[in-house]
């Protein structure tokens, strides 16, 4: 249990060596990204990755993002990358990017979930980049429960966590995650590259960096293992429900009074709603998100009413994960 006096650190000098000093000794970190906050452990320490797993309640199958400080370490876990994967690394590193590549032989398969395959990135954040180059390679999920809604700040790590994280834990507070979803994964173990998860950079950018056509983003049936694909997942407990600008004006006071409202500027909502969130924006969409999510159970109101942004650039990772909470939350409220 990691107690209230300890729960976050501020990401100064002396913070970042706090995480440096528990992640050397086994210890698991609360990481903030640009993307979302991530659960790290040493990459090359067993016994601290299958503390990730425990803690996430995830199972064993379902492979870690390894986060690296550096373009060239690559090749320390990975083997036969194609030469689009590197122009997409050099492109679009640090940033919200995971590639997924052949795994070297020696690289751990509690790691990759049993597969050949190994999932790496190189976030943005300075914090995450400093904590990185001093401890090397970390493996970190975002810092949810399985199945969960991913934490876009320390409060929400701490919320999500503080049971079963330790004293000798750290979450290392970086403020709100400029971003708010999780990071684009392109699968770069074939001759195209293939969108498995959508996020901030989008099909057409990934393309024409890898400069070559990639295969077009596929049913879910289809997609390998990869556990945010499952249908339901990044889900509240509040039941979430997608509506059209045009339904506020129509609606019943009483639903309007006992819901959270996640919508645009440019939507007018009648003043019964109580609880309402606009964006400015796509990106600023995405940045509250999963806070409103948050926001919807901690209110303990009786719904998230949703409406969904245009299906370009961002927008169609943002739908994504609102489509995952529709059905992840209706399985909860059946
Ligand atoms: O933005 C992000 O990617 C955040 C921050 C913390 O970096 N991390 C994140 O990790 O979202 P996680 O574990 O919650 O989601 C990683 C996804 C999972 O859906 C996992 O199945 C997939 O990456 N993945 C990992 N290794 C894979 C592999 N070898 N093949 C296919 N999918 C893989
Ligand atoms: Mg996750």
């Amino acid at each position: 249990m990691l107690r209230p006096s300890n729960a976050s650190v501020p990401c100064d000098q002396s913070g970042v060596a706090r995480a440096v000093a528990a992640l050397r000794a086994g210890g698991l970190v609360g990481l903030p990204t640009e993307t979302v906050y991530g659960l790290a452990a040493d990459a090359r320490n067993n016994a601290a990755v299958k503390r990730v797993f425990t803690a996430k309640g995830r199972p064993a199958d379902h492979p870690l993002i390894v986060h690296i400080a550096d373009i060239s370490d690559l090749h320390e876990w990975a083997k036969d990358i194609p030469a689009y994967a590197h122009a997409l690394a050099e492109r679009l590193w640090p940033g919200p990017l995971t590639l997924v590549l052949p795994a070297r032989d020696d690289t751990s398969r509690l790691l990759t979930g049993g597969q050949d395959t190994i999932a790496l990135r190189l976030p943005a954040h300075p914090a995450a980049q400093e904590v990185i180059r001093q401890t090397g390679a970390l493996a970190a999920p975002s810092a949810n429960r399985f199945g969960r809604v991913s934490p876009t700040s320390a409060q929400a790590v701490v919320a999500e966590l503080a049971e079963v994280l330790d004293d000798a834990d750290v979450v290392l507070d970086g403020g709100d995650c400029s971003i708010g979803i999780e990071s684009t994964i392109v699968d770069c173990t074939s001759a195209r590259p293939r969108i498995l998860r959508p996020g901030f950079y989008a099909e057409e950018l990934i393309n024409d960096v890898a400069g070559i056509a990639g295969v077009p983003v596929s049913a879910p049936s289809d997609l390998p293992r990869v556990s945010g694909s499952l249908p339901g997942h990044y889900a509240p407990s509040t039941q979430v429900t997608v509506v059209q600008p045009d339904d506020f004006a129509g609606m019943d006071g009483a639903r309007l009074e006992h819901a959270l409202v996640l919508t645009t500027e440019d939507v007018a909502v009648p003043s019964p709603a109580a609880h309402v969130m606009k964006a400015q924006d796509a990106l600023d969409f995405a940045r509250i998100l999963y806070a409103a999510l948050r926001r919807a159970d901690e209110l303990g109101v009786q719904e998230v009413l949703v409406t969904t942004p245009p299906a370009v650039g961002i927008g169609v990772a943002i739908i994504d994960r609102i489509t995952r909470a529709v059905h992840g939350s209706a399985h909860m409220n059946p």
